[in-house]
């Protein structure tokens, strides 16, 4: 048996959440396994219900599972919070701080038959785009000391630090996903400025030398890669970058796949404790309407059985089910096109994908 902390969030969350749960459902009684899910607030609701963006008690249902199996938190209503209260400062930076869940994985892929959802040229893409970004996720700019606003507000400091370890971990990992793909790792930097970015080329060449020369490693600098990933984002394999530059690259590079509504994502620590989210925000615009695309959620299932169970098979299987239910012309509102679409709702696209398994 598997324990599973739900924690659904805001905006689109709880509804996406329940397709995906759906589909785990199926996956649970096809492969004659057991899953326990327990849900527990976070962010916005659990501000409004506890007065806090991560209770105790949801941070002890997750200790106690596991892994994690996020939806999306935020929204206009808590904006106005001081920072640390706030649902992204308040609850998913120490959720990642606390199970240090440093490597994050990003995979950004372009079903065929959505190309032209695609904003770029179709000739650009080549044959396909997949790419995966590994996007450290726990050091960084993000975590580094000191960090404030001086009190009579006339300057701010942020810390970029990078430790040997932190650069060697999320490499290594990098390396050996290439591996079993096309074999090339690009390390994206800021190397010609900044001394961190230095570090990371040093100790990724090293790594490389010593233990993974049969991979192709290009190194790119960040502002190049910014335009690459428009220019010709089929150049791509693996992606590996700090945590800030990949903040901003992922968001670039989901743009290819059309909708933020696709992209899944997983956040891992050393152990493979796991916490998996939609890359794309709550989106309270949308919120309730039963237009959201629960694809980047039900794909995250597939990334969880994938890398905290390793039911590879599983996880496939909800890949192909998504892609079936795509190619029979069924769309959400955000990935729509054509006349011809037969466009649902974020349930009945849950239910199509259930048929598939
Ligand atoms: C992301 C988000 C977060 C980040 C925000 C919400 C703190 O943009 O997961 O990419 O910057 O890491
Ligand atoms: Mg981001």
């Amino acid at each position: 048996m598997f324990k599973i902390a739900v924690l659904a969030g805001d905006g689109i969350g709880p509804e996406v959440m329940t397709q995906a749960i759906k589909v785990l459902r199926k996956i649970e009684v096809k492969y004659k396994i057991e899953f326990d899910l327990q849900s527990a607030d976070v962010g916005g609701v659990a501000i409004d219900k506890h007065d806090d963006p991560l209770p105790g008690t949801t941070l002890r249902i997750c200790e106690s599972s596991d892994c994690i199996l996020f939806g999306s938190v935020g929204g206009p209503k808590w904006e106005s919070l001081q920072p640390e209260k706030q649902p992204e400062r308040g609850a998913l930076l120490p959720l990642r701080k606390h199970f240090r869940l440093s490597t994050n994985i990003r995979p950004i892929k372009i079903f065929p038959i959505l190309k032209d959802i695609c904003p770029l040229k179709n000739d650009l893409l080549a044959d396909s785009v997949d790419i995966l970004i590994f996007r450290e996720l726990t050091g960084g700019i993000y975590f580094g000391e000191p960090k404030y606003i001086s009190d009579d507000g006339t300057y701010a400091v942020d810390t970029m630090k990078y430790e040997k370890k932190e650069i060697e971990n999320i490499a290594r990992l990098a390396f050996e996903t290439a591996n079993g793909r096309w074999g090339q790792v690009t390390l994206i930097d800021k190397a010609n400025v900044l001394m961190t970015s230095m570090l990371w080329r040093r100790i990724v060449q090293n790594l490389w030398e010593n233990e993974y020369n049969s991979i192709k490693l290009n190194y790119m600098y960040v502002d190049n890669a910014a335009m690459q990933l428009i220019k010709n984002p089929a150049q791509f394999d693996v992606i590996l970058t700090s945590n800030l530059f990949g903040d901003i690259l992922s968001d670039e590079a989901s743009v290819l796949a059309g909708s933020l509504g696709m992209l899944p994502s997983a956040s891992l620590n050393k152990e493979n404790f796991g916490l998996y989210e939609p890359i794309g925000g709550s989106a309270p615009d949308i919120a309730e309407k039963n237009i959201a695309n629960p694809i980047a959620q039900i794909l995250c299932v597939s990334q969880m059985l994938k890398y905290s169970f390793k039911m590879n098979k599983a996880a496939l299987e909800i890949e192909n089910a998504v892609e079936t239910v795509l190619n029979k012309g069924y769309r959400t509102k955000d990935i729509s096109l054509e006349d011809t679409d037969k466009i649902v709702g974020t349930e009945e696209m849950g239910e199509l994908i259930c048929l598939q398994i």
